[in-house]
């Protein structure tokens, strides 16, 4: 009887939501001892001075947080040469990526975004009902700019481009980003999760052209992953229209004081970005040590094609029997590869010495 009911509800819905997934329920709490380098955070806690912003700001709890994140645009602004209408903030930058695609796709649209690239994408899309349409860049850093403008991107909505790429950590000049920028008059997306990792940015592009919407977070670089903080940063009419269909109330008083606080303390994290760079260079020479092959990256994690005979799959299956948890990915071009965040010098000790192991003795 519930089985026919629930049948009849499932096939009423119609053709997008129908095609949608049940999460399985069946994974398990992630054990506290494991080594998590597969989510690319970072692993240091907060300046003193950013900490306490979070304890004082629990004492507002039974308050709403304040109405369109005022305050916490108004310090992005102000940090980043900005005006407060050019600035929306988000429940991280995941939650902006949202608005996007709900505020400017409808169904039967299209979106291009280079391949591999951030997966989260291809699920937005598919729940506008638009085609995802993928432009194969492998782990190159030229940007392919003449294949979207008139390649098969041609007619995109918007052109989605991280720089740094996940999962490639690769960078491709911002004078690439300009010339497509000058060139094309769709929107582009550019998505610098990782960007406080590499060597430029594209911030002074917003300057020039309302065609680039721009994406931060505080969830790499500033160690706040677990708070939810992210920025989008563009033209005013482009931030308005996202604004006007944000949710009320975001996020939440610990998220918009922490906000605050680091974007006033950004120089505190110098030394925790010196660390991940420093890391990335001596892990990615140690995996090169022992038969991986590692692209140069610019952000805070490395993407490693695994020492032939196995593939990403079983090194991750491997590492996660020792404690040390890595990503891997559905495309088949990824199929070699692990990917691996940067944590403490402790951490990747520990993930190198396991390596070791493995190469050592695989059975085992
Ligand atoms: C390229 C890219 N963009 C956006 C995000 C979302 O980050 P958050 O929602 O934590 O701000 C991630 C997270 O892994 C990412 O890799």
């Amino acid at each position: 009887m519930s089985g026919t009911k629930l049948k009849s509800v499932l096939s009423s819905f119609s053709q997008v939501p129908r095609e949608l997934e049940p999460l399985p329920s069946d994974r398990h709490s992630l054990d506290d001892s494991c080594v998590r380098l597969n989510t690319n955070e970072n692993p240091f806690p907060m300046p003193e001075v950013v900490m306490q912003s979070a304890i004082a700001a629990l004492e507002q709890q039974y308050l709403y947080p304040e109405h369109d994140n005022i305050s916490l645009r108004e310090a992005a602004a102000d940090a980043y040469g900005l005006t407060k209408d050019q600035v929306i903030a988000g429940n991280g930058s995941s939650e902006l990526l949202g608005l996007i695609y709900r505020a400017f796709l409808a169904p039967g649209d299209s979106v291009a975004m280079l391949s591999p690239g951030f997966s989260f994408n291809r699920k937005l899309a598919m729940l506008q009902g638009a085609q995802f349409l993928e432009i194969e860049c492998g782990q190159s850093d030229v940007l392919p700019v003449e294949e979207l403008l008139s390649g098969p991107a041609e007619g995109a909505k918007f052109i989605l481009l991280a720089n740094p790429n996940n999962p490639s950590g690769t960078f491709v000049p911002v004078a690439e980003i300009e010339r497509l920028a000058a060139q094309s008059d769709r929107l582009i997306v550019l998505d610098e999760a990782y960007v406080d990792f590499a060597p430029d940015n594209g911030l002074r592009l917003i300057h020039h052209y309302p065609n680039i919407l721009l994406l931060r977070t505080f969830s790499k670089s500033y160690a706040a992953a677990g708070i939810r903080i992210g920025f989008g940063l563009g033209h005013p009419e482009i931030i308005g229209r996202l604004r006007n269909i944000q949710n009320v109330f975001n996020m939440n008083v610990i998220g918009h004081a922490v906000g605050v606080s680091i974007l006033a303390h950004r120089d505190a994290y110098e030394e925790n970005h010196r660390h991940i760079k420093r890391e990335r260079e001596r892990v990615s020479f140690a995996l090169s040590q022992l038969g991986f092959c590692v692209t140069p990256s610019h952000a805070n994690f490395l993407l490693a094609r695994v020492p032939a005979g196995r593939n990403g799959r079983w090194w991750q299956q491997a590492l996660e029997r020792r404690k040390v948890l890595v990503a891997v990915f559905s495309e088949p071009c990824l199929n070699e590869h692990i990917r691996i965040s940067i944590g403490t010098s402790a951490q990747m000790d520990i993930l190198l010495s396991e390596i070791f192991k493995v190469v050592n003795d695989p059975e085992q």
